[in-house]
């Protein structure tokens, strides 16, 4: 069975798909995380983010290892969105992640494109996503929760900022996937959102 999870930033789409490869047994990748090593290896050899060229040499230089926990900086997830623009980028990393997708036995996928772009064939496709304010609430309680300094206002304006982004992009845009199922975590506590996807999930199989 192969699921996909996609969503905006810090809707909690990462930690439903994390939930429902627990669930089903299957084999996780966060999408999210290719562009954000991607854009790590970039600023570590001080290349410059606005070149398409230098991003797309960032993609063969070896990936950051998945636990570095700079991937996660908000740095990080700011060039991460402005490389994915890149048609080359994407490019670049598309095998990768239909090789995952497809391989036998299935696999849960997450990130912005996972749905409408590497799996369109997928068994079932949740869109997860939640308000900006809720959204932007959430993200400044983990950063605080990490000692990270985080004002909501400042971090609203980031995610909203990613949003258009990632949402206004020519190269597979975030959009819902027309056969996606909705699941709207705004008023949701996380076991709830997780036992909502799986029914979804449930349905589509
Ligand atoms: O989900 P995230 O915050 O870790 O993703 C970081 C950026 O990577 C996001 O702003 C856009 C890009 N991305 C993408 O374009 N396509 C994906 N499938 C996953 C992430």
């Amino acid at each position: 069975m192969l699921i996909t999870v996609d969503g905006p930033a810090a809707s909690g789409k990462g930690t439903i798909a994390r939930a429902l490869a627990a669930h089903y047994g299957l084999p996780h990748m966060d999408t999210g995380l290719l562009y954000r090593s991607v854009a790590l290896s970039l600023l570590r050899w001080g290349g410059d983010p606005a070149s398409e060229f230098e991003a797309v040499r960032a993609c063969k230089t070896g990936l950051v290892p998945p636990d570095d926990p700079e991937l996660r900086s908000e740095i990080v997830g700011e060039v991460a969105s402005r490389i994915s623009a890149f048609p080359a980028v994407r490019a670049a990393l598309l095998d990768r992640q239909r090789d995952f997708a497809d391989q036998q036995g299935g696999a849960v996928l997450d990130g912005r494109d996972t749905g409408t772009v590497i799996a369109p064939h997928a068994t079932a496709k949740l869109f997860v996503t939640a308000s900006l304010e809720i959204r932007a609430r959430r993200r400044t309680d983990e950063l605080v929760a990490k000692d990270k300094p985080a004002h909501f206002d400042e971090v609203l304006i980031d995610i909203s900022a990613r949003d258009e982004r990632d949402a206004g992009r020519e190269a597979a845009p975030l959009l819902m996937a027309q056969d996606a199922e909705l699941l709207d975590t705004g008023e949701l506590q996380i076991d709830e959102a997780i036992a909502a996807a799986i029914a979804l999930v449930e349905q589509r199989r």
